[in-house]
């Protein structure tokens, strides 16, 4: 038995993919240009992950423990018939990363690890409504937090908003990573290499990777109907990182000093993007 499912891309949009393709450009798959049947399923999932967002922020607090947040994300995310991606991820054993100061990411929560003042967090959540994927990360303050670490969190902000803007349809996944790379290295901060933003939707990742930092001019072309996030990590000192061998996941900046990260998803469309989830 066939089934024909609907073309999820357009005829001018099939066209331009040929002619890129004679000129020697690298394409995405077809299969990862979403349909309207998928774009709602995955508006529907980012629209829950964005309200438990906006739910932590306003719960987020010094004193609290990391699985405290824990708690509260697969408290939200349940009630609201989703599931937590993270949960039993690749072994992952908790519903969310919380990433404080010097650690870059997948930061597990703990019973016995409290918000201190003058910390700053990054709380990574990812759900799955209906089968569908987001994913969306912010940095919070704790209490009074060092102009110098205010300043990072500042930026990063910036260097995720401007991998957004650059992120526009025909461009290539090379001017996105030297833009936040550029901005990063002349506010005197490096971008993390070892991890990068993904496609996410149908699944939790997928194709492409999408680096923090490369050469305008090179990469993947990006085209009308991807999903992806840009979730840039900048640490204030050395780029270089290393995963916590205690578990496996924690990924430390390898001299102390503190990192940060924002992360949204994005949608290309024909005339631009559209933010997901932020
Ligand atoms: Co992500």
């Amino acid at each position: 038995m066939f089934r024909l499912t609907p073309k999820n891309y357009s005829d001018d949009v099939e066209a331009k993919l040929q002619q890129y393709k004679k000129q020697g450009y690298k394409l995405p798959s077809r299969r990862i240009l979403r349909t309207e049947e998928q774009l709602a399923g995955i508006r529907a999932s980012a629209a829950i992950n964005t309200a438990l967002l906006d739910f932590i922020s306003g719960q987020i607090k010094e004193g609290m423990s990391t699985a405290e947040i824990d708690h509260l994300v697969y408290a939200f995310t349940t009630d609201h018939d989703a599931i937590p991606a993270p949960f039993l991820f690749e072994g992952f054993p908790k519903s969310v990363c919380t990433s404080i100061n010097d650690v870059v990411c997948h930061g597990i929560p703990d019973t016995k690890e409290f918000l201190r003042n003058g910390d700053i967090i990054n709380v990574d959540v990812s759900t799955i409504y209906k089968g569908y994927f987001s994913d969306a990360s912010r940095m919070f303050l704790i209490g009074e937090v060092s102009p110098e670490m205010q300043r990072l969190v500042q930026v990063t902000r910036e260097c995720r908003d401007i991998g957004v803007q650059t992120a526009q349809p025909w461009a290539q996944l090379g001017d996105v990573g030297a833009a936040i790379q550029e901005h990063a290295e002349q506010n005197g901060y490096s971008v993390v290499r070892d991890l990068t933003g993904h496609g996410v939707g149908i699944q939790f990742h997928e194709d492409p990777d999408v680096n923090h930092f490369g050469k305008r001019g090179t990469g993947m072309l990006i085209v009308p109907g991807m999903t992806f996030t840009i979730e840039p990590m900048i640490n204030m000192g050395t780029h270089k990182v290393f995963v916590d061998e205690a578990n496996g996941w924690t990924v430390c900046t390898d001299d102390g000093l503190p990192s940060a990260q924002w992360e949204s998803m994005i949608l290309i469309t024909e005339t631009g993007n559209e933010v997901l989830t932020e």
